[in-house]
């Protein structure tokens, strides 16, 4: 489309050599697909607080705002087609409340019946949807009134999820109910680069216990309306797993604030939705109420690791300032490229939750796509390791099909497996996506591919 695949993939060059070349296989029920988030995707999302926010200058850094985006609103049908040809059979994407409940109390019928059409559209094409109620953006109506701070926002949430289910239950199989909460609250509620902007711990905990409850409403519903085929939907959260490792291994101070970070990143509101408790920092455990554990799976969105460095002066940020490995390999905004991290996080939430796990995304900013193809290879391989070792991982979700809009980035970080010029809404896959192509009809990352792209490090 628009001038076809950009050149074929090419062995990256500054890989070393590996010593073991078998290729690693995926059962036949596993699956290969794609995600995206509508606010970051659709275009004119007019009604969410990310749209104010965008429209005062230093918030987004390249000075972008998300305008029209990828227009993927009107343009879903040929988005699906190239999901479809890159022999995937899955897509996650995210319903926009801000167009569902544009005033409160409103709801848009039209928006409804979009979200509807583009489920259908998936399954004209034999792609299974995973959607995600909350990604990030909100109704301005319900961010003005105080947000996920306010005492009534989880009956909100729920009131919104209830009015979806008459059309929206029997489509979806697979439903995510909130994404990377954590990410939103630090964003948010402590670095205020997000909105609402704020530097306040009192609001982040909140927040952060307004959204567990959300989760539990949400979580109650879905079970309460009949699923895709009659059967009980799937419903968890995605949450984004970061590895925290001490920047100095011999550092017992580096280890504690890498295990501070760790314990209060990457599990509290887990643990919180798992144990039905509201863990530190939501509370001291006091029991929530409901059906417990309200995780039917784990979604694992996994990109980098932090090395945690002890500092006094960041009471805020638990003692610990965060870096990278020196040397390793980074992405376009920095992050450090680390595929063992990913079976290092798999085998701690197999053993904390012992739910199904869905990577529910994993990606790369890399504009010029030279380190996609290995960063795949060796991510996937990493993941096809731990289902060897007894840990029943599900499918894959790339993040993202297309480059699109990277929040407080902008449309400079570029994510997709499809490049996009914003100009003329071209989309052209990028040899990383032929690539992925190719991964998932095999159901294997094949030993000609392992030794293309031979380990890093
Ligand atoms: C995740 C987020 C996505 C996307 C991705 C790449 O944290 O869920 O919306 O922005 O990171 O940074």
């Amino acid at each position: 489309m628009c001038g076809g695949p950009m050149s074929s993939i090419e062995p990256f060059p500054g890989f070393h050599a590996q010593s073991s070349v078998a290729p690693h296989r995926f059962p036949s029920t596993f699956r290969f697909g794609v995600a995206t988030a509508a606010h970051q995707v659709e275009g004119n999302n007019d009604h969410s607080d990310w749209w104010d926010f965008e429209s005062i200058p230093g918030h987004i850094a390249d000075g972008s705002r998300s305008g029209l985006a990828c227009d993927h609103y009107q343009r879903f049908r040929q988005d699906l087609d190239l999901i479809r040809a890159l022999n995937l059979d899955s897509y996650r994407l995210s319903i926009e409340w801000a167009r569902i409940e544009p005033e409160p109390g409103r709801f848009d019928r039209a928006a409804i019946d979009h979200y509807a059409e583009v489920l259908d559209a998936c399954r004209e094409r034999g792609i299974e949807p995973c959607v995600t109620l909350y990604h990030f953006t909100l109704p301005q109506w319900f961010a003005a009134r105080g947000g996920w701070e306010a005492s009534d926002a989880p009956a909100l949430f729920a009131r919104y999820v209830q009015t979806l289910m008459p059309l929206l239950a029997s489509r979806v199989a697979l439903w995510v109910t909130l994404n990377e909460p954590m990410v939103y609250l630090y964003q948010g509620y402590l670095l205020g680069i997000w909105p609402p902007g704020r530097h306040d711990m009192k609001g982040m905990v909140r927040a952060g216990r307004n959204l567990i409850r959300a989760h539990l409403e949400a979580y109650r519903i879905l079970h309460d309306s009949p699923g895709f085929g009659g059967e009980p939907p799937q419903v968890g959260i995605a949450k984004h797993l970061r590895v925290f490792d001490p920047a100095r291994e011999g550092s017992r101070l580096d280890r504690f604030a890498a295990k501070a970070q760790e314990e209060l990143f990457n599990w509290a509101f887990l643990d919180s939705i798992h144990q039905g408790r509201f863990f530190p920092p939501f509370g001291l455990k006091e029991r929530i109420g409901g059906a417990m554990p309200a995780q039917d799976f784990v979604g694992v969105n996994y990109y980098s690791r932090g090395r945690v460095q002890f500092s006094p002066a960041r009471p805020g940020q638990l003692f610990g300032v965060q870096g990278t490995t020196p040397g390793a390999p980074v992405n376009d905004l920095g992050w450090e490229i680390y595929p063992e991290g990913i079976t290092r996080l798999l085998r701690t939430v197999h053993r904390r939750y012992g739910r199904p796990i869905w990577i529910t995304e994993n990606g790369i900013a890399d504009a010029s796509d030279r380190l996609r193809p290995a960063f795949l290879v060796h991510h996937l391989t990493q993941i096809a390791r731990a289902m060897g070792e007894g840990i029943p991982i599900h499918g894959y979700f790339h993040w993202s099909l297309l480059d699109n809009f990277e929040w407080a980035e902008g449309f400079a970080a570029r994510f997709g497996l499809y490049a996009i010029d914003y100009q003329t809404q071209c989309r052209v896959l990028r040899p990383s996506g032929q690539l992925y192509g190719r991964i998932a009809a095999d159901h294997a990352v094949s030993s000609a591919l392992l030794e293309q792209y031979p380990l890093m490090f």
